[in-house]
């Protein structure tokens, strides 16, 4: 069995570890309890979630003298939702928690970053407990303290900063994920590699099985730990590095309805368009466009914009996204593979001409 890693996300005050191991499921109940985090908590799930994994977290919280109360919900992007945070928070005032409790959002990005908000709201803020059970929530959503839920006008753009009080990922939860959510966890591994770490396209070209996912699970969340150490409310816009992929990816999942595409389809889909723009706006060599779309083609992620979603449908979403500033569209560009810069000179025509090469067959 691989050994555990921690990686410390470094910030004032509320600096805090993350630890990742095989079958450390159970260590959830002793770490919150030597953390002094509180006599009594609510376990946010979803209903898979809850099948599969929630035993082991009830127990071991339970046995560390922890009261649990459990909010079970259903699984999906359409939980993040204004009904289903009332409906948490109410049963969290209804099950007797109060300010000297806290959350424990075990799941995926659903469910972490709607647990996220509701610790952050509950009482005017309780800590949160991040127990993350998919590959985008263990390297992306359960690290840097971003919750949120979505309305009808977009995606995310109602939420809080409430870094968690510890995160645990267990890599042996991904071993029952469906083959898509498992694989769109590696559109966020890809986009970190193209961000800030190239060789590591190498490693996940060479995986070869959901074993020994430690190592690679922790490179991430380090790469995750180091941008939000730099920039934790994605002032200064090293954060928004991190959405490479995500200004056209955002627009395609919103445009083409709820339950189309994964969350990590479309950022595949987003980053082909954004690389496209890269190659065009800051000189990326075309092999350095191929070499990404390669190790998404290995995880079957796609990168061809299906018939049927519109390129108006597209751009209206992506006038209503946060990612626009004072009118203007900014996008994530790379000069080469781990050199991104905030680009503001994309005009509508270059989107146009992005999309249209979506539709290309990629050749790879
Ligand atoms: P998700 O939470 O919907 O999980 C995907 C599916 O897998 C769900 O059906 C879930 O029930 C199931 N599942 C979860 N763990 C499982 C397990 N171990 N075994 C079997 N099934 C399991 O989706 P996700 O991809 O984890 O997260 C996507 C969400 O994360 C989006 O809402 C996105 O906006 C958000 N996100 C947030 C951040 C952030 O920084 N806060 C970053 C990236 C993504
Ligand atoms: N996933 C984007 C961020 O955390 O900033």
């Amino acid at each position: 069995m691989a050994e555990e890693q921690r990686v410390t996300v470094g910030l004032p005050d509320r600096g805090y570890e993350v630890r990742i191991g095989e079958d450390i499921l159970r260590e959830v109940g002793p770490e919150a309890a030597a953390r002094r985090l509180g006599p009594h908590c609510a376990i946010l799930t979803d209903e898979n979630v809850e099948t599969l994994h929630l035993d082991v977290v009830v127990e071991s919280l339970q046995s560390a003298g922890i009261v649990t109360h459990v909010v079970v919900l259903p699984p999906g992007e359409g939980t993040k939702s204004f009904a289903h945070l009332e409906g948490a928070l109410r049963t969290l005032v209804r099950s007797g928690l109060d300010r000297h409790g806290f959350v424990v959002a075990l799941g995926g990005g659903v469910i972490g970053d709607l647990g996220g908000l509701v610790a952050a709201l509950f009482y005017r803020g309780i800590p949160c407990v991040q127990v993350p059970t998919t590959v985008v929530a263990q390297v992306d959503s359960s690290v840097g303290g971003k919750t949120a839920i979505d309305i009808p006008e977009g995606k995310n753009l109602v939420g809080a900063f409430l870094q968690p009080a510890f995160v645990l990922a267990d890599t042996r939860t991904l071993q029952t994920l469906p083959p898509r959510a498992w694989a769109e966890g590696f559109a966020e591994i890809i986009k970190h590699a193209a961000i800030r770490d190239p060789e590591m396209l190498d490693t996940v070209d060479a995986l070869e099985d959901r074993n020994d996912l430690v190592a690679l699970i922790a490179r991430n969340v380090a790469i995750k730990a180091r941008v939000v150490e730099e920039d934790e409310l994605e002032t200064s816009g090293v954060r928004a590095y991190l959405n490479f992929g995500h200004t056209i990816g955002h627009a395609i999942e919103t445009a083409a309805g709820e339950g189309t595409l994964l969350h990590g389809e479309a950022v595949s889909l987003g980053m082909r368009a954004e690389l496209f723009l890269s190659e065009r706006k800051c000189g990326l060599p075309a092999a350095s466009t191929t070499r990404v779309l390669s190790s998404l083609r290995r995880f079957d992620l796609p990168v061809v914009l299906e018939a049927g979603l519109d390129d108006e449908a597209i751009l209206a979403t992506m006038a209503r996204d946060k990612k626009f500033e004072g009118g203007q569209m900014r996008f994530v560009l790379l000069s080469a593979l781990g050199a991104p810069q905030i680009h503001r000179e994309v005009s509508l025509a270059d989107v146009r001409d992005a999309l249209a090469v979506l539709r290309e067959p990629c050749g790879v």
